[in-house]
């Protein structure tokens, strides 16, 4: 089996730093993708309560017939979750469903500012890394605001905060931002979700230098700047070309070229402090 890239957390553990994005699978097609690509080198599944494939995801860990200490497991506390009363019950319906006895990342899905519950939320997380149902916690979609919050108010720095991350979207300040504080970056819709960067031509002519596909430059981009990526595909010959990015890394040249597709918008278009949905 092939190494695969990891970076170390502010807890001194590992995460692989490619992984198998799951949204928008129903169960019964991602029990079959994440068999797959855990057979074809993956180690690292991404999933969240609100994705409403726990089940499917459990389902194809199982068929992979690999150790449980040789997987990484993400999954995220869903909107409707948040407050002291409800995460762990929460966290123990998500193990239910994955048929694991812990996850190995558990993220708050997003901040959800008006429902303001996201720092009791994170505080009753940390009790589930002291009860062993979670090995490290952290957030997602958390702007400076947010994580100055949970600093005020705890001494445990999320390990990660998985953001919408892409070259039309290279978040620089959240970046920069997560990394003074000991926050590894996790990149979500890496490949910008909507198909255009496929045919963007400064990614082709990347690609067709290294041979590569535009998918695989992008894969590349996140590798080479330091950030978790996790890829969605649909197809065993996507998730098989979006792990065959081993062999090559981009020069200073090509990250300036691919710099200049920064168009500041999010794919997914709401922020942080507006997105409401539970
Ligand atoms: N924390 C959050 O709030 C949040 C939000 C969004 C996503 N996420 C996570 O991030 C993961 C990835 O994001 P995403 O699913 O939004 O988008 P993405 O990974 O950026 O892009 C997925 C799209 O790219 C296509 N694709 C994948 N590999 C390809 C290849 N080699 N060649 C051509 N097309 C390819 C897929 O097509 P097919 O599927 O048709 O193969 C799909 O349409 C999600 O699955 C989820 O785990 C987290």
């Amino acid at each position: 089996m092939m190494e695969l890239p990891a970076l170390e957390l502010n807890t001194g553990r590992l995460i692989p730093q490619i992984g198998f994005g799951t949204a928008r699978l129903p169960d019964e097609e991602v029990r079959v993708l994440v068999r797959d690509a855990l057979a074809l080198g993956y180690t690292a599944i991404d999933t969240a309560a609100s994705y409403d494939n726990e089940i499917g995801v459990g389902q194809g860990l199982a068929d992979s017939g690999l150790r449980r200490e040789d997987l990484y497991v993400t999954t995220k506390l869903r909107g409707a979750d948040q407050g002291s009363a409800s995460v762990k019950h929460a966290l123990r319906q998500s193990l239910d469903r994955l048929g694991l006895e812990y996850v190995d990342l558990y993220l708050i899905h997003w901040p959800l500012p008006r429902l303001d519950r996201y720092v009791e939320s994170w505080i009753a997380m940390t009790e589930l890394v002291d009860e062993g149902l979670v090995r490290d916690i952290g957030v997602s979609n958390f702007t400076p605001e947010y994580l100055d919050r949970l600093a005020a108010e705890s001494d445990t720095v999320p390990a990660v905060n998985q953001i919408e991350l892409h070259p039309k979207f290279p978040q620089q300040a959240q970046r920069e931002d997560d990394s003074e504080r000991g926050i590894v970056t996790e990149s979500w819709s890496p490949l910008g979700q909507d198909g255009s960067l496929f045919t963007d031509p400064t990614v082709l002519s990347i690609a067709d230098r290294y041979r590569k596909t535009a998918a695989q430059v992008l894969i590349r981009w996140h590798l080479d700047q330091g950030l978790v990526v996790i890829p969605k595909a649909s197809s065993p010959a996507r998730i098989a070309q979006n792990l065959d990015v081993l062999d090559f890394a981009l020069d200073e040249q090509d990250l300036a070229a691919m710099a200049r597709l920064d168009t500041g918008q999010r794919v997914n278009g709401q922020h942080p402090a507006e997105y409401e949905e539970f």
